[in-house]
């Protein structure tokens, strides 16, 4: 189960390059509440990205209101309600608009897997070529986590509204800490937290992206790894997760594998400078490779404060 100390958030992004709008000024600042086009600070914890027709897309949790510490567990476990899934556009990565809540939390069926009593962690979005479908993946829990699923939701537009489909244990396994990977032939893949967040898993999804196939590579096999963000750079496959400690920071950890379904090798912690030890204070969660530029990418991550 989770090792949980320290919780609630500001997103931030860490920037690996100099991102810079080429045709302003404007800035990403590590760390600085960001507020959207129309001022309201961006609100998409645990962030994913899509990039579409020539726009950048940010998905991520809602996180507002109240924040407590559940009952009777033995790790930090403080949450705030589910708030559902926003949306964000950009076309220079600095100027985000809000285009709505993009998966809506229900708020009246408490069995309901999106219910505001659940966790709704890491939303993640690509889209299919084949059936035109946004195709969205998420971690959903119960507020112990131990429900332990993923769920997918689809949607015509990339901003939404994303209808829910279903949760489920992929393959029959626990999935907590999750992301989506598209590889560069359409195959797509589901990478989680599994085993009691021991091993994390690999697993290739169906061509229409909604379920598993039951092609799973068992990687970091007892390592404990969670908050898992895939690149590929150069025909290599690359891995950033973080250690398993609830929401308290730990030093990030870089894997690589020549193919996705083979051997991934452990390297070291990608994280340079002051505060590298504790991945600057954040947590991995998402990196977005730079349109148009090769060897660009933005590496995110969430600076959690546990008690709001
Ligand atoms: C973290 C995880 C977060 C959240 C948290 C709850 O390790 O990365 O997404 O699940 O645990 O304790």
């Amino acid at each position: 189960m989770k090792r949980i100390s320290s919780i609630f958030l500001i997103i931030i992004l860490l920037v690996g390059i100099s991102c810079k709008n080429e045709s302003s000024d404007k800035k990403i600042n590590p760390g600085e509440v960001w507020n959207d086009t129309d001022g309201n600070p961006i609100n998409a914890h645990g962030g994913g990205f899509l990039f579409h027709n020539g726009k950048y897309y940010w998905f991520g949790e809602i996180k507002k209101g109240k924040t407590w510490l559940v009952p009777g567990q033995t790790w930090e476990c403080y949450r705030t309600n589910a708030g559902g899934v926003s949306c964000y556009s950009s076309e220079n990565l600095t100027d985000w608009k809000f285009e709505g809540v993009a998966l809506a939390p229900n708020t009246s069926d408490s069995t309901h897997d999106l219910h505001t009593s659940k966790v709704l962690e890491r939303p993640k979005v690509i889209y299919n070529e084949k059936t035109k479908k946004f195709v969205m993946w998420l971690h959903i829990d119960s507020q112990d986590y131990s429900y332990a699923r993923a769920g997918v939701a689809t949607a015509d537009k990339p901003e939404g509204p994303y209808s829910f489909i279903e949760s489920i244990r992929p393959n029959g396994q626990m999935s907590r800490d999750m992301s989506l990977f598209k590889d560069d032939d359409g195959k797509a893949y589901h990478i989680f937290s599994s085993e009691m967040n021991a091993t994390m898993h690999i697993s290739l999804l169906t061509d229409d992206y909604l379920k598993p196939t039951g092609t799973v590579n068992r990687i970091f096999i007892d390592k404990s790894r969670e908050a898992p963000a895939m690149f590929k750079h150069k025909g290599k496959y690359y891995l950033v997760t973080s250690g398993c400690t609830g929401w308290s920071p730990n030093p990030a950890l870089l894997g690589s594998a020549d193919t996705i379904l083979g051997e991934w090798i452990e390297m070291y912690n990608p994280c340079k400078g002051p505060n590298a030890d504790s991945t600057f204070f954040a947590q991995s969660t998402y990196v977005l490779p730079i349109e148009g530029k090769a060897d660009q990418f933005i590496f995110m991550a969430d600076r959690w404060n546990k008690t709001n």
